[in-house]
């Protein structure tokens, strides 16, 4: 584990944001997310006073595929970012929460005719266009609704970013994106044409989990040449570059990420770099991280249930949660580090296998982690759990989804109520005539 002033050992005991967790798992049960409120503001900031150290127009938007819920839209508005929302249930819970909406960008490879109008409607600030087909249907509901909409074209930069081929999302075989030469240039005519639209920018986002830097860089030149591109063709200067999100975080040793205050330096540095050498302003930069910033946040805690050697080939922990709130390892074979929250301070006791609960091979945390000595009934803790995990749960074996607590200081809060029983059957009917 990384430790950090909100996350350490201390006389053994694991601490998250002031809390005991094994406190925490006894107070709200098991499984359980922990966010630590702290470090997502911390990171939040990072982003954020790097942008205004570096003067540079434009600004950080929280993606919220990342973690989404009401809480965390509050907090994300009270540190001044805006958001990436990418469905209709983002944009939904984003506008209850009440975030600023004019601070939204709208993301989606396939937005339904009913998202775009709930986010014309709600009025956000930009929809990031994935496609022709999708810059069609626009104009056409714009026209029908008497809008006008703000519009970023989503470009395929045709990069193999080096990360797993699941979440890496600008090859030039991606269902995101236009190729710049064929539809994408078809939808540029498109959208200066129309009087529905206004054009205000270009998108690009390489991927996820991406520790080179180098990758953003290379994106940022080839996003460049387009901007140079459209101005020839089309005799105008865009004001928006959009790169995505996409910055990594530390799961295991060996992970390396870069201090966002640093990607926001040297990506803006760049950024005036390669446009004056193209002889173009430079455009307002958006970022979009999501993982990062709340991705080292969050730690899961589980009950450990069933321990079982097998000799000679391995030991599996079994815990009361597994695929359902974290399917990470079995999209992606990611990788994370365990504790026992009360024994943090005992040497491991050897790899273990950490097994969720569900009826599947492939339900596991993670394969051959050290761990301390574990028993039945032990609470231990996985950590960087707070991106892409709640967001992706399932209900997978009818198991409820965990609930969410949030941590600052000392205090804890629920952010998501843990799922009941009844919630599972809550929208369940039965057709007359099976009764
Ligand atoms: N912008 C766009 C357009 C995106 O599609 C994404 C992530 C982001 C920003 C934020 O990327 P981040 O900073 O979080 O890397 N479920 C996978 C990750 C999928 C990422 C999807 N798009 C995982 O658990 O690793």
């Amino acid at each position: 584990m990384r430790t950090r002033d909100t996350l350490f050992v201390q006389d053994g005991r694991l601490k998250i944001g002031g809390c005991d967790a094994g406190e925490l798992a006894r107070r709200y049960g098991t499984p359980l997310y922990v966010m630590d409120e702290a470090y997502i503001r911390r990171m939040c900031r990072s982003f954020t006073e790097a942008f205004k150290q570096e003067s540079l127009a434009g600004g950080v938007i929280f993606a919220s595929k990342a973690f989404s819920c009401l809480a965390m839209y509050h907090i994300v508005a009270g540190e001044g970012l805006g958001a990436d929302l990418g469905s209709g249930g983002e944009l939904y819970t984003a506008h209850k929460a009440g975030f600023p909406m004019e601070k939204v960008f709208f993301h989606g490879s396939n937005k339904t005719p009913a998202e775009l109008r709930m986010a014309l409607d709600f009025g956000v600030g930009h929809i990031v266009v994935d496609s022709l087909s999708e810059l069609q249907l626009l104009c056409a509901i714009c026209a029908e609704m008497n809008k006008r909409a703000h519009i970023l074209l989503r470009m395929n930069p045709g990069i193999e970013a080096e990360t797993h081929a699941y979440i890496r999302t600008a090859s030039t075989d991606s269902k995101f994106g236009m190729a710049f030469d064929g539809e994408g240039m078809e939808a540029l005519r498109l959208a200066i044409r129309e009087e529905s639209v206004v054009l205000d920018g270009l998108h690009c986002h390489i991927g996820s989990q991406i520790f080179d830097m180098e990758a953003f860089l290379r994106a940022t030149e080839i996003m460049s040449d387009m901007f140079v591109r459209v101005r020839e063709t089309f005799g105008l200067s865009l004001g928006i570059l959009d790169l995505g999100g996409g910055f990594g975080i530390r799961y295991v040793d060996g992970d390396c990420p870069t201090e966002p205050s640093e990607c926001v330096r040297v990506i803006g540095a760049h950024l005036r770099k390669v446009f004056a050498a193209r002889g173009l302003s430079t455009p307002a930069l958006i970022l979009e991280p999501g993982r990062s910033i709340v991705g080292e946040a969050g730690v899961t805690l589980y009950t450990v249930g069933v321990v079982k050697d097998i000799p000679g080939v391995r030991r599996y922990v079994s815990i009361d949660g597994g695929m359902g709130d974290n399917p990470r390892y079995a999209l992606y074979k990611a990788r994370y580090e365990t504790v026992v929250v009360d024994r943090a301070d005992e040497k491991p006791a050897g790899p273990i296998t950490l097994a969720g609960k569900c009826c599947e091979s492939g339900d596991l945390i993670g394969v051959d982690m050290p761990l301390q000595e574990a028993r039945r009934g032990d609470v231990v803790a996985v950590f960087s759990t707070g991106a892409y995990n709640y967001s992706m749960a399932s209900n997978y074996n009818r198991n409820p989804r965990p609930a969410v607590v949030l941590v600052r200081g000392g205090e804890s809060a629920v952010m998501v109520e843990r799922e009941s029983f009844d919630d599972l059957c809550a929208r369940d009917r039965i057709p007359e005539w099976l009764k």
